[in-house]
């Protein structure tokens, strides 16, 4: 209701490269997938709360099999509230656009997480191609002139700009998922002025935090030749006016559901399904298998601290879910040898015929047996390297309606920013990484408690919905000022 009465009536279109449901061609026929990710995560629960159309790139196997003649299918698929409008690539436009560009370019140069970023001409082109094939589709869908475009990551940088030449009484809103470097680090991008110019088409621009905005305003003011009024956090380009706001994104809060499971059953079969016994101590990794995530350094942290308390060799357990991820890349295939060889080593070092310290599950998890996992742990451990927001410390926060568990988390995360009572950690520091985890398992039930109330009220107070409701606001504050001055023209 409250994200009707922001919108007004307006017409709304979210654009993403991820498509929130995907159909799959299975032995059992056509199965309709969740992608795992965190903008899916965060988006998917306000566009079924205000419709609208939602272009994505068609990517599952059984995609085209159930669309309409438009490339239009109405989903959720049990619960139809707006339509899922697909958009296909060739396998050269997927390659350069979204593994090339978007992701063995824009993604390591955004997370500074010391992997060189690569730069290809021919990606480049791929990138502008799609971003225009992109912005047609937008401009296709739009059934008015001044529709409401919510532009989802750094995969469309340019098509704000693309949208605003064809409807320049749109009102765009782009949302920036990943961090944004400082100017040094983000000018070592060939097309850097084109990234800019393509974003500052947008009505608002928004970052996960006050930093990432910061570095955006000053990597302009380095590149750019604009207005910056740094006070209102606006830029001037092109007789356009930019909003620069940081909107720290967030979950929808779970509904209680007769069907979840307790905690304490989900304590006792996951321990039991491990093969543990009822006190044994868990934690818990959820994460895509990307080198920006701290993996590596999350299970050197559990080493270590085996090393220091051998008390806890065979209590604890360390239980990693990792959903593959853009495994057709080098980067990721690489980073996926490292961290099973260095499970091998540390399940050597420490484990026995039934003991394994550490798990591996390198597979993608629905998100009740993802709930399930985190009901089941003692301590959740997000440590990214950099990260724009972190949407699993959140989730893990949401599951945890008995008020207990501990949450690690990385300073380099946007939900550092929020989430103070966690245990924050530098995930380099493979000491401080290791006595944190001691802690946390360590920790009295009391404090434990006073922690997750703590963060506990600030998700579910700061959820998704406020998160889209605070952009439409604003957009609804400037769309009103627009309509008073074109008047008064
Ligand atoms: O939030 C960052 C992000 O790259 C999203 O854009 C994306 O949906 C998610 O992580 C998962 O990545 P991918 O869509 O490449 O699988």
């Amino acid at each position: 209701t409250l994200l009707h009465e922001e919108l007004a009536g307006d017409e709304i279109i979210v654009v993403s490269n991820r498509e929130p449901y995907m159909h799959a061609r299975t032995g059992k026929g056509i199965e309709v997938q969740r992608p795992a990710s965190g903008l899916v995560t965060a988006v998917e629960p306000v566009m079924r709360a205000c419709s609208g159309t939602w272009v994505a790139h068609g990517s599952g196997s059984a995609d085209r099999d159930t669309v309409d003649r438009n490339d239009r299918v109405p989903v959720p698929p049990t619960n139809p509230s707006y339509t899922l409008r697909r958009v296909w690539l060739t396998k050269e436009e997927e390659q350069g656009y979204y593994y090339g560009f978007a992701n063995e370019g824009l993604w390591p140069l955004c997370h500074i997480a010391h992997v060189r970023p690569v730069f290809r001409s021919s990606d480049w082109e791929q990138y502008v191609e799609v971003n225009q094939r992109f912005a047609d589709a937008v401009i296709k869908e739009a059934r008015t002139d001044d529709p409401v475009v919510l532009v989802q990551d750094y995969h469309f940088a340019l098509l704000p700009r693309m949208v605003r030449e064809v409807l320049p009484k749109a009102t765009i809103i782009t949302f920036w998922h990943i961090p944004w470097p400082n100017p040094e680090s983000f000018g070592i991008c060939p097309w850097r002025e084109e990234l800019l110019e393509g974003l500052l088409g947008s009505t608002i621009l928004g970052f996960h935090t006050p930093f990432h905005c910061k570095n955006f305003l000053e990597t302009v003011d380095r590149y750019l030749e604009t207005r910056i009024e740094h006070e209102a956090s606006t830029i001037s380009y092109g007789g356009k006016l930019t909003q620069v706001e940081s909107y720290p994104i967030s979950i929808a809060w779970p509904e209680s559901s007769p069907e979840r499971p307790s905690v304490a059953d989900c304590r006792a079969q996951i321990r039991q399904e491990l093969g543990l016994s009822a006190d044994h101590l868990l934690g818990i990794g959820v994460d895509r298998l990307d080198y920006t995530k701290g993996i590596v350094e999350r299970f050197q942290a559990v080493e270590r601290m085996l090393e220091m308390y051998p008390a806890l060799v065979g209590r604890f357990t360390m239980v990693q879910i990792a959903a593959p991820t853009r495994s057709s890349l080098d980067e990721y295939q690489n980073f996926e040898a490292r961290v099973r060889s260095l499970v091998q080593r540390i399940n050597n070092r420490f484990g026995n015929g039934s003991y394994q310290p550490v798990i591996l599950k390198a597979e993608h998890h629905s998100s009740e047996q993802v709930d399930r996992y985190y009901r089941a742990a003692d301590v959740c451990l997000v440590t990214s390297l950099h990260d724009g927001m972190n949407l699993v410390a959140k989730e893990f926060i949401a599951s945890r309606d008995d008020e207990r568990g501990v949450l690690i988390l990385s300073q380099f995360t946007g939900a550092a920013r929020e989430l103070h009572e966690a245990l924050i950690i530098n995930p380099y520091h493979i000491e401080q990484g290791a006595e944190s985890l001691y802690r946390a398992l360590t920790m009295p039930e009391i404090e434990q408690r006073e922690r997750m109330r703590s963060m506990r009220s600030l998700v579910r107070d700061f959820n998704i919905y406020r998160w889209a409701g605070r952009m439409l606001l604003d957009a609804a504050r400037l769309r009103q000022r627009e309509r008073i001055s074109s008047k008064i023209r």
